[in-house]
């Protein structure tokens, strides 16, 4: 009976202890939330330029990082943390991530990939064009995103990263209801190769294609671009917890 007692004890152990092991997974939401909205040692908050819901910011050149995954994320930390990423637009990100421990990029991007991924929130197109930026024809950027321009040898950004680019998790990111700004200054990165963190070369390889006009029409159309239509209603899969 008493061994019976103690088996039982230490099953419920066991029961009790199972959501602990579940929600420690590989990042902490609410350690990652401290770091995100207070910062962290001499590591600025990451709402001050990230916004506090995480959509980004056109003036500053910021990304949107609402919608991305937990590993793409993570990948990103890491990379600038390497220096294998080079923020070459305010300077700052190489030095936030190295002033992170693994597990505190863990823990902001599984903090980033539990905020709000299904609303829009567009550029504002005409402070896009107030603060100076070129900017591009809707339509015409649609149609590479969906169909790409073949005959340039432009695959369909659809093809990698999904519908209307709204991602394709763990590997292909949102681009989707992304910042006109930043995907302008990616894609040229991309295309000279001062970005050069994509596996393969995957994006290299597609941004060198692009005219600066092919740039501009992408982004535009990619910052309004619809998650969802009546023909293609499904939400994507992009909460993959680790
Ligand atoms: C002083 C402003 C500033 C602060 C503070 C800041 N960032 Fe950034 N962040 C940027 C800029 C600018 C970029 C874009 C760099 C580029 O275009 O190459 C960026 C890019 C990123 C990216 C790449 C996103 C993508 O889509 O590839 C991630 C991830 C990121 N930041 C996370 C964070 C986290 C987490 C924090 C807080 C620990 C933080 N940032 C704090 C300015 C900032
Ligand atoms: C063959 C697959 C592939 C195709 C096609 C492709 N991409 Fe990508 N793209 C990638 C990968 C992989 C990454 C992530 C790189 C990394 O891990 O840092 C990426 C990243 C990006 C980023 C950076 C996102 C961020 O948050 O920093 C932008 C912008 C982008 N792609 C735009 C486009 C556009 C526009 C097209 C169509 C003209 C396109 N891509 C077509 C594979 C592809």
């Amino acid at each position: 009976m008493q061994g019976l007692i103690s088996k039982m004890t230490v099953l419920a152990a066991m029961v009790v202890a199972t959501p602990v092991f579940a929600t420690a997974g590989a990042g902490d939401i609410e350690k990652g939330k401290a770091i995100y909205m207070n910062g962290k040692g001499d590591v600025p908050a990451c709402n001050s330029c990230h916004g506090q819901e995480g959509m980004g910011d056109d003036a500053m050149g910021t990304p949107r990082l609402a919608g991305q995954s937990f590993t793409y994320i993570a990948k990103q930390l890491a990379d600038f943390a390497q220096d294998k990423r080079m923020d070459t637009v305010m300077y700052v990100m190489n030095t936030n991530a190295k002033g992170l421990s693994e597990q505190d990029q863990k823990d902001v991007s599984a903090y980033v990939e539990s905020l709000d991924y299904d609303s829009i929130n567009p550029s504002d197109m005409n402070q896009v064009k107030e603060l100076g930026n070129p900017v591009g024809v809707r339509y015409l950027g649609k149609g590479i995103v969906m169909y790409g321009a073949l005959e340039r040898g432009i695959p369909a950004c659809h093809s990698c990263h999904s519908f209307n680019g709204r991602g394709a998790p763990p590997m292909y990111p949102m681009i989707g209801g992304q910042k006109y700004v930043y995907l302008v200054n990616q894609l040229k990165q991309f295309r000279d190769g001062t970005r050069a963190n994509d596996a393969a070369g995957q994006m290299r390889v597609v941004a060198k294609q692009m005219t600066d006009e092919d740039i501009y029409n992408a982004a535009t159309f990619l910052t309004s671009a619809p998650r969802t239509t009546i023909g293609n209603s499904g939400w994507p899969e992009n909460k993959i917890h680790h």
